[in-house]
């Protein structure tokens, strides 16, 4: 990886260190090219012209997914965040009375409260299945917990508030040999660890695109697979997501699409298409390297700090590293940190209550890695922490 290639076209790597990636990434100048072009060309041309005049482009967002997730096209749905695309789908399930939904105990708020919420207006029961000792759930307690009213398992792959990476591809075999759907929020893995749907074996997955693929804010996707498309019922539909037919009736589109709406961000989708192709062009193995040692040399130096712990350890770990200082808000090591130019971000335990309250943890800072990122900035990291 050139990395000084891949800085100059970062132009704000001059002026911070920024480790918020998984809060939003820094885009690189291709991705900001496209979408500010297509805002000139709509300001130049108009907005439906320009939406005409640039099919090609909104088109490659499927085809860029299809390359990232190694799924078709028809497979692809544009949506503007991964919590919409999570809601869209729950909603959208063969759900009713009594059946049970498994989750895990990482899920990010609105996750979990739209499941809250599916208890609430369905009936649905929710299993919380508990991580083990390596902060990943436990598989044994998932395998023993799978009875025939469990209808979905619902799981966040790289949770918002820890390094761990869950092991989705295990828990997919767990739920193709229970014949059970399986849904992915892939949020903060899509963009730093290679995704392969059909090796996961989930029947959905969703993300947004701000973070590790470094797109545009208020974009996201979602991921079903053909042979599942014809389980969900889509909760809303529009004159894009299916074609009024007769004076009483209408036909659903045949493809993911049918989640979508007509009117959309559509300098958002060429940009997050041009995103994710920029990221398949270096390669997503290569990334989720870089991007791995870069996290591990930031988790060993901070372990050397005193007053400084680290949270999270073990093996699959992820970009995200968080930790907190010694008789210091998490905030106020933010706010300090971001005096010297250092973007971090505070994961705060209303956000996570459950994996929170298990792990007797209060806010917690984070600091997130990408292939950008440098050795040199995590020694300056790290040097400006010891130093409060
Ligand atoms: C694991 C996880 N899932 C879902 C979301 C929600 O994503 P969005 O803000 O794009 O709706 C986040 C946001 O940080 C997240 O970390």
């Amino acid at each position: 990886m050139n990395t000084d290639l891949l800085r100059a076209q970062t132009p704000a790597c001059n002026d911070l260190i920024h480790f918020n990636n998984a809060g939003a990434a820094l885009s690189p100048q291709p991705v900001n090219d496209a979408l500010f072009q297509h805002l000139l060309l709509e300001q130049r041309i108009g907005g439906y012209e320009a939406g005409d005049a640039t099919q090609a482009a909104q088109e490659n967002f499927y085809h860029a997914f299809g390359r990232l997730l190694n799924c078709n096209a028809r497979e692809i749905a544009y949506i503007e965040n991964a919590t919409r695309a999570w809601t869209l789908l729950l909603q959208a399930m063969p759900l009713t009375h009594g059946d049970r939904i498994i989750t895990g105990q990482s899920e990010y708020a609105s996750n979990y409260m739209t499941l809250l919420h599916l208890a609430k207006t369905r009936h649905i029961r929710i299993e919380v299945i508990p991580n083990d000792s390596s902060g990943r759930i436990c598989l044994e307690t998932l395998h023993d917990k799978i009875d025939e009213d469990v209808r979905l398992i619902a799981l966040t792959h790289v949770p918002s508030q820890s390094g761990v990476i869950h092991p989705a591809v295990e828990v997919g075999k767990i739920a193709r040999k229970h014949r059970i759907f399986y849904l992915l929020d892939a949020c903060q893995s899509a963009g730093q660890v290679d995704l392969d749907v059909d090796q996961i074996g989930c029947d959905m997955l969703t993300g947004s695109g701000r973070k590790y693929l470094r797109g545009p804010r208020g974009t996201g996707f979602m991921y079903i697979r053909q042979s599942t498309q014809d389980y969900l019922e889509p909760p809303s539909i529009d004159l894009h997501s299916a074609s009024w037919t007769r004076k009483d009736s209408y036909t659903l589109r045949d493809d993911a699409r049918r989640f979508e709406n007509w009117e959309h961000y559509v300098a958002g989708k060429i940009a997050l298409g041009v995103a994710v192709d920029y990221a398949c062009d270096l390669g997503m193995s290569a990334i989720e390297t870089r991007v791995r040692s870069l996290a591990a040399r930031l988790r060993s130096t901070l372990r050397q700090l005193p007053g400084i712990s680290v949270h999270e350890d073990g093996e699959h770990l992820s970009g995200i590293v968080t930790f907190s200082a010694e008789g210091q808000e998490a905030a106020a090591t933010q706010q300090r940190l971001r005096e010297h130019q250092i973007n971090t971000s505070v994961a705060k335990r209303q956000t996570n209550l459950l994996d929170f309250s298990k792990r007797k943890l209060s806010d917690v800072n984070r600091a997130s890695v990408h292939y950008y990122n440098t050795e040199a900035e995590i020694d300056a990291f790290c040097q400006v922490l010891s130093a409060q």
